[in-house]
C-alpha cells in the first residue's frame, strides 16, 4: 500500500499549485509508480501538469449508467467499472492521471459509486505514491470516506479569512475518524519573513487548532508560469515555494 497526500483548503489559497510542486518533488526523487488524482470539480490539475483534456471517471459513470444493461456478454458490474476506470487513466513518462470528473448529479445511483470507490482504492494500492487535489469544501474526501490519506495538507494564505476556513475543515477532518493519518497545516503564498506577516494574521494564526507546518513563500516565477499558461512542473529547481514544498516533504520523511 502506497503513501497517500491530499490537499484541503479554500478555493484559491494555492491548493493545486502545492498539490503540482508536491507532484515534482516526488518524480524528481524517483518515487515511482505515482498516481496524480484530480478530486476538484472546476479542475485544473491537468493543466498545471501539462496534460492535455483529460477523460474524466464522472463521464465514464454516466456512459455506463446510460448503458445500463449493455454491459457486455459475461462482464460484472464491478469488472466493467474497473476496465473503464483503467480505460479513462492518463499515462505520462512520470505519472499517472486520473480526474473524477463532476460530482455526481440526483440521477446517479449508489451502486455504481460503491463499487466506484472500491476500484479506486484498489486500483490506489498498485502505487508508490498517490497525491490528490482536493475541493475546496473537501466533500470527496468525505464522501470518499473509504480512501485512507496520511497526509493531508489543510492549505491558506495569510489572509484572514482564508484562516478562519481552516478550523472548520479541521473539524471535517475529525468526523472522519482515523482515515486522516495526519494533519499538517501549511501556510502559502507568504511575501516576506513569518516577522512580516500583519498583525491580523499572526493573530488567526494564534487561533488555529494547530501551528503551521510549513510557509510556502509567494513566488513570482510560480505567477510568471501561470500567466504564459506553462505547466508548473517547469518550475526552476531553485524556486522559492518549490525549495520550501520539497523541505517541507523532506521534514516529513515523504522524501529521501
Ligand atoms: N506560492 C505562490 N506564490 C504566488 N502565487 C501563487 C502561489 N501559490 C498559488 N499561487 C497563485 O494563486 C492562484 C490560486 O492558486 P491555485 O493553486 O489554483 O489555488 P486552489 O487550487 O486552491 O484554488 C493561482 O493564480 C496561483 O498562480
Ligand atoms: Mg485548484
Amino acid at each position: 500500500m502506497g503513501t497517500t497526500l491530499a490537499v484541503a483548503g479554500k478555493g484559491g489559497v494555492g491548493k493545486t499549485s502545492i498539490t503540482s510542486l508536491m507532484i515534482k518533488a516526488l518524480i524528481e526523487d524517483g518515487k515511482r509508480p505515482l498516481l496524480a488524482i484530480d478530486a476538484d470539480s472546476n479542475s485544473n490539475l491537468h493543466e498545471v501538469l501539462g496534460i492535455r483534456e483529460p477523460r474524466s471517471v464522472g463521464c465514464i459513470r454516466e456512459d455506463s449508467r446510460k448503458m445500463g444493461e449493455d454491459i457486455p456478454g459475461g462482464m460484472t458490474k464491478d469488472r466493467f467499472m474497473e476496465y473503464q476506470i483503467q480505460a479513462s487513466l492518463e499515462e505520462t513518462k512520470d505519472l499517472d492521471f486520473l480526474s473524477m470528473g463532476r460530482p455526481e448529479g440526483p440521477g446517479c445511483y449508489c451502486m455504481a459509486n460503491n463499487i466506484l470507490r472500491e476500484v479506486i482504492s484498489r486500483l490506489t494500492t498498485n502505487y508508490s505514491h498517490v497525491v490528490i487535489d482536493n475541493e475546496a469544501g473537501m466533500e470527496h474526501l468525505s464522501r470518499r470516506t473509504e480512501e485512507e490519506v496520511d497526509h493531508l495538507f489543510v492549505i491558506s494564505d495569510p489572509a484572514p479569512r482564508s484562516l478562519r476556513t481552516i478550523s472548520r475543515i479541521v473539524e471535517l477532518i475529525e468526523e472522519l475518524k482515523g482515515r486522516v493519518h495526519h494533519t499538517h497545516l501549511i501556510l502559502s503564498r507568504v511575501k516576506g519573513s513569518p516577522e512580516d506577516l500583519p498583525e491580523n494574521t499572526r493573530k488567526e494564526i494564534e487561533r488555529l487548532p494547530y501551528a503551521p507546518e510549513a510557509m510556502i513563500p509567494f513566488d513570482d516565477t510560480l505567477v510568471d508560469l501561470d500567466l504564459r499558461g506553462e505547466p508548473l512542473l517547469k518550475i526552476p529547481p531553485d524556486a522559492p515555494a518549490y525549495t520550501a514544498v520539497k523541505q517541507m516533504l523532506k521534514n516529513l520523511g515523504i522524501l529521501s
